[in-house]
């Protein structure tokens, strides 16, 4: 997608398929609406209010206007002014752009940025802008017999008008925006693929692949021999389940100011990659089970984060991990009751076998110590209690870090990728206790998402740690079924933001 800059008044000279005019369900047209109402001596007050009444994400098309350049404006209701912010500003260009694509439209141009929006500027609404048109070009055909050409989004280039002060920002935003859609794309893919294309021999090629595309970031692809020398009792617990092969992928990117930024160390997210879970010996009952081929979310969202970042050339350094597995029943399985041997020297009780995904980030954890990392930040589909406590609005997030929490809260806020807090305090430890190992792998039913997070704060210790738990945000059910691409946009946002200025210890 090309992303350009467009400063004018003129807006009825602009030469563009569709024009995108914002316009409020009160209060007076915008400085865009009324140039082009005036234009076309009046075609839209003679609309709206009667066959358009500006409703939040409302479109209206009107072609071949009088007096107007453009082939098409679309006119798209902002909703009302009071409670006009930067969430509003986004569902209304996530509608334009959704109607360019069904039109099939290759190109596109918006003036909704120049309509003032409260907290928000211009780079902002730029990010969010481009974000919202790749996310509305996304689509999947990758497993269907024939894809249909025909059906692939037209939409290449993409013009947002601005402030001639601000078209340097703007441009900014957009190339950040646009980043953070491929990095989505990236994850929402890597998401929707079934378990048995996407396996973890899969996203090691995937890995090497990213490796291939950007000098910036090298690949180590581990394979089990490797991973039993490092100790990784615990994760290969889990993957001995399965005749499919596990991956350890290590992807460490360099930026250019990361020799400046190295004695604090990188970044280094964690990302859960069970390609499948069926839950192994503990096994899932069998309603809604195909979804657990999402339980590689939180691995997919590292490689999204990682094309971003790269894309961007991001000046700091960072380090994905990633332990990739299927967790199955089978002869080899573990057993409810079952102790291993993590590779911190930890020793675990699994009492069920379908809490796997904390027996594997346990050993990337540990292995993230070598890097003396800035932070280590964890993202998984963790809990079904997470989904219960949050539903698909917030990820759950989780630090006994004030400050990096809060950083990350910010991000999330800002990226419109929002999270909520819940706690990590050592009064939960207890329900992890176990007569036969170090700790168990389950806390009962009370608090299952805390429990999640404190089972892996023990392994987290070295270092500044976040988890975040994206098992009700990371896809969506039902007849939208599908990867969503998040935490993508507040991981970046949170990776620029360390950028201009470290957080505070
Ligand atoms: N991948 C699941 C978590 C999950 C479940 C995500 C449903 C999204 C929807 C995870 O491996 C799991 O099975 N967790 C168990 C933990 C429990 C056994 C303590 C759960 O949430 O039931
Ligand atoms: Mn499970
Ligand atoms: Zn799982």
């Amino acid at each position: 997608m090309e992303f350009s800059t467009q400063s004018t008044s003129a807006y009825h000279q602009i030469r563009t398929a569709a024009l995108a005019v914002g316009v409020f369900a009160d209060g007076e047209l915008s400085a865009p609406a009324d140039v082009i109402n005036r234009a076309s001596e009046g075609a839209l007050k003679a609309v709206i209010g009667k066959d358009f009444d500006a409703s939040l994400g409302e479109v209206l098309v009107l072609r071949a206007l009088k007096g107007v350049r453009a082939e098409r404006v679309m006119l798209v209701g902002l909703g009302k002014q009071a409670s006009y912010s930067a969430k509003a500003f986004a569902r209304a260009q996530s509608a334009f752009a959704k109607q360019c694509v069904s039109l099939k439209l290759s190109q596109a141009a918006s003036s909704l940025a120049l309509v003032a929006c409260p907290e928000s500027d211009a780079q902002q609404l730029a990010r969010l802008s481009a974000q919202t048109v790749v996310n509305a070009t996304y689509h999947y055909d990758q497993t269907l017999g024939k894809p249909d050409p025909k059906l692939r989004p037209k939409l290449k280039a993409y013009t947002l008008l601005c402030e001639r002060g601000v078209a340097k920002q703007t441009q900014a935003g957009l190339d950040e925006g646009g980043a953070i859609g491929q990095g989505m794309a990236l994850t929402r893919t890597l998401g929707n693929l079934p378990a048995n294309i996407c396996t973890p021999t899969y996203l090691g090629n995937q890995a090497r692949a990213l490796g291939r595309q950007f000098k910036s970031i090298k690949v180590s692809v581990l394979e089990k021999k490797q991973i039993e020398a490092l100790g990784m009792g615990s994760f290969l617990s889990v993957a001995k389940g399965s005749s499919e092969a596990p991956r350890f992928i290590v992807m460490h990117y360099k930026g250019k100011a990361s020799a400046k930024a190295k004695s604090e160390g990188p970044i280094v997210l964690v990302g859960k990659g069970i390609t499948f879970d069926t839950g192994g010996i503990s096994i899932k009952p069998a309603a809604a089970m195909d979804e657990m081929k999402f339980d590689m979310c939180g691995a997919a969202s590292v490689f999204g984060t990682m094309l971003a970042i790269a894309q961007l050339q991001w000046p700091g350094e960072l380090v994905g991990l990633i332990p990739a597995c299927e967790n199955m029943p089978s002869s080899n399985a573990n057993k409810p009751g079952d102790v291993v041997k993590s590779m911190s020297g930890q020793t675990i009780e699994i009492l069920n076998t379908d809490a796997e995904g904390r027996l594997i980030l346990c050993d990337a954890l540990t292995y993230a110590e070598r890097y003396k990392p800035a932070a280590v930040i964890d993202i998984a589909t963790l809990t079904g209690a997470c989904v219960v406590a949050l539903g698909s609005v917030n990820t759950g997030l989780f630090s006994p870090d004030d400050a990096l929490a809060e950083s990350l809260l910010m991000a999330g806020k800002k990226a419109l990728d929002p999270a909520w807090r819940l706690p990590v305090e050592d009064d939960y430890q207890e329900q992890l206790k176990s007569n036969f190992a170090d700790m168990a792998n389950i806390g009962g039913p009370k608090a299952g998402a805390v429990t999640g997070a404190c089972f892996l704060a023990r392994f987290a210790k070295a270092y500044r740690w976040a988890h975040l738990d994206i098992a009700g945000t990371s896809w969506l059910s039902g007849a939208q079924k599908g990867a969503s691409g998040r935490p993508v946009p507040l991981l970046v946002q949170y990776l620029l933001q360390q950028s201009q200025a470290p957080a505070p210890r």
